[in-house]
């Protein structure tokens, strides 16, 4: 059984020195054109310097990417002074800095967006309350979307971030090239599995040939997605397993599951006899690290990621308490904070946006 506290050393040579990272976690504190704010370096600073990594919240790889108010941007060389601030405040003490980088497509309006109509693979709504239509993409806005995610890695690289992490999951853009739900094309980017897959498969090998070719040193690159989706159509779990087929066999340094709960059983009932993570975990069969997430706020939780996968990403927990994986190191679980009261956010550097959504995530925890 692996340890928490033993390190892991990705493909491309940088090494964790313990199993725990920081989930990608929207601040809603950059400046309203995606600028990072001193609040929110600080933010990162309390957290880290204990854990193996922190993956920042999303940050937009261009302008339309934009999915909500406060959200960090790397669409710019502007953004670069900003970013390595970030990054050399989140590497204290050996913790390493990855930023998550992606688009919304759909999953934005054109309120966030200034007037503009929000884009995605087909012109199809997403199925929540007051959805937009987006605008189906031109063949040559696709493929500058995939340079712009290349160009977020070099600058990813000169901030001196050590990583990049693909935001795959939570029916963001990426995601949205693979559903049959939002992709409905019938050119080379949509029509059947491989071809909806082709995206993440081009997208994939063009941010991994510009991290080789920059002759950088363990920048590693990892890939976040979610296993299902609810809609018909939409992902299933088997659409998953030829995802992981592929992404396991591609030069990435790390696989993350993206889940509110990691003991979670598929909807699918051809995939009910283990839990998700299990299931991934068995598809990927070592050929890559796995990160398992959802409702980690223990020991014995951190130990039950680990039975199937080979690291753990820790969200709410994280901001309810800042040194979480520092007091499970030493043998200090009693003295963990569950919860949060209305007078430690100025402490904990939560922001109002933050709290809402944590409220609704998790009210339980939250003492008005
Ligand atoms: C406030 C907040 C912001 C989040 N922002 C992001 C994000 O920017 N990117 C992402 O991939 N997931 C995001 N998530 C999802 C988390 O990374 C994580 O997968 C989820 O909260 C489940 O883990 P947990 O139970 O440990 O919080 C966010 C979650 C929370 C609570």
């Amino acid at each position: 059984m692996t340890n928490l506290d033993e390190k892991l050393t990705f493909k491309r040579g940088l090494t964790l020195k313990n199993r725990f990272m920081m989930s990608p976690m929207t601040t809603k504190m950059s400046f309203f054109d995606g600028t990072v704010t001193n609040d929110e370096i600080n933010y990162y600073g309390l957290r880290s310097g204990e854990i193996g990594a922190v993956i920042t919240g999303a940050a937009n790889v261009q302008d339309n990417g934009k999915g909500w108010d406060g959200e960090l941007s790397i669409a710019d060389d502007k953004f670069i002074p900003g970013l390595a601030k970030l990054a050399a405040n989140i590497k204290k003490n050996g913790t390493k800095a990855i930023v998550q980088i992606f688009h919304a497509g759909r999953m934005t309006d054109s309120g966030v967006l200034h007037g503009v109509q929000p884009v995605s693979a087909s012109a199809v709504a997403a199925e929540r309350d007051n959805a937009q239509t987006p605008r189906a993409m031109e063949e040559q806005e696709i493929n500058e979307l995939i340079e712009n995610f290349k160009k977020a890695t070099k600058r990813a690289i000169q901030a001196g971030f050590d990583g990049v992490e693909l935001h795959g999951a939570n029916t963001y853009i990426i995601q949205q090239f693979f559903s049959p739900h939002s992709n409905r094309r019938n050119d080379e980017w949509g029509g059947t599995l491989e071809k909806r897959y082709k995206f993440i498969n081009d997208l994939v090998d063009g941010v991994t040939e510009v991290v080789d070719k920059s002759g950088v040193k363990n920048f590693i690159v990892g890939y976040r997605f979610s296993p299902e989706e609810y809609e018909n159509p939409g992902i299933s779990m088997d659409d998953t397993m030829f995802l992981l087929d592929k992404l396991a066999d591609k030069p990435l340094d790390y696989l993350h599951l993206s889940e509110n709960d990691f003991k979670r059983v598929s909807i699918s009932k051809d995939h009910q006899d283990k839990t998700i993570l299990e299931y991934v975990h068995d598809k990927i069969n070592g050929r890559v690290p796995l990160v398992g997430v959802g409702g980690v706020s223990s020991r014995e939780d951190a130990n039950d990621v680990l039975k199937n996968g080979e690291l753990i990403a820790v969200g709410g927990q994280m901001l309810l308490d800042p040194h979480f994986v520092v007091k499970i190191l030493s043998g200090q679980d009693s003295s963990i904070h569950h919860t949060l009261s209305l007078f430690d956010t100025d402490a904990l550097m939560i922001s109002n946006g933050v709290l809402g959504f944590l409220d609704q995530k998790m009210p339980e925890k939250i003492i008005k």
